[in-house]
């Protein structure tokens, strides 16, 4: 099933509970949380206290990608915040099956991330062990960044190891997402889609939000029809 993760990181704070009500009633499913340490990546973003706060008051689940130089010790933190899915990058750690039995422990669903120039090898020997990959399609770090368009093949070629695999791993793809190449991802074979900018930008996130949901489902279909 395809789903849409809205990320918070490009709404206005000022106005944040009322930005997620749209989205909620636009038809979202998930509320991506995108937390930056200023180390791992350089920008400082959002944290446990917002996680905390939110928990309980979206009725959605809350996917929490941390862009963070030490996940060993913050993801089974965000977790206990009220984090439901965890995704760390395995770029920021040696350990990175110790990190996924961390969050599977707390009863989370848990995910690693890449940076576009990660090759999908690190995946040999933990695809089986996580909920969902997440490939990011800007370099982390910040909003309205521009789709870096070799992720298209990457996505393809996870689509069909997972396949192969016979596994049920959510693919996520993160970043420079709108509804000029929405369908290209999906088509590609992603199927938890993020945007920050493309909906907290417009004028009518709700709307946006629908949009997006159609053109993702439709590409889905479409995707499927050449497939059977
Ligand atoms: C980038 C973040 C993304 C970003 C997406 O480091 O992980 O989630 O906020 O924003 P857009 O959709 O504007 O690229
Ligand atoms: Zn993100």
């Amino acid at each position: 099933m395809i789903k849409l993760a809205p990320s918070i990181l490009s709404a206005d704070l000022w106005r944040l509970g009322e930005q997620i009500r749209m989205v909620e009633e636009g038809g979202a499913h998930l509320i991506h949380v995108d937390v930056m340490d200023g180390s791992f990546v350089p920008n400082i973003s959002l944290g446990i206290p917002l996680v905390k706060s939110l928990k309980g008051k979206t009725k959605l689940p809350l996917d929490v990608h941390l862009m963070v130089s030490d996940p060993e010790f913050y993801a089974p933190r965000f977790v206990e915040a009220g984090a439901d899915v965890v995704t760390f990058h395995v770029e920021a750690t040696p350990h990175v099956n110790r990190v996924i039995q961390y969050v599977k422990q707390l009863k989370a669903r848990v995910g690693v991330v890449l940076n576009p120039s990660t090759s999908l090898s690190v995946l040999d020997y933990v695809l089986e062990d996580v909920d969902m990959v997440l490939l990011m399609s800007v370099n982390p770090g910040f909003g309205g960044q521009k789709f870096i368009s070799s992720s298209l093949r990457k996505i393809e070629a996870l689509r069909n190891m997972v396949d192969k695999r016979g596994l049920s791993v959510d693919i996520e793809v993160d970043g420079g997402i709108g509804p000029t190449n929405i369908r290209d991802v999906v088509k590609a074979g992603a199927n938890v889609i993020v945007a920050g900018s493309a909906i907290f930008s417009a004028s009518e996130p709700r709307e946006r939000v629908r949009l997006l949901i159609k053109l993702a489902e439709e590409a889905w279909a479409e995707r499927a029809a050449v497939r059977s």
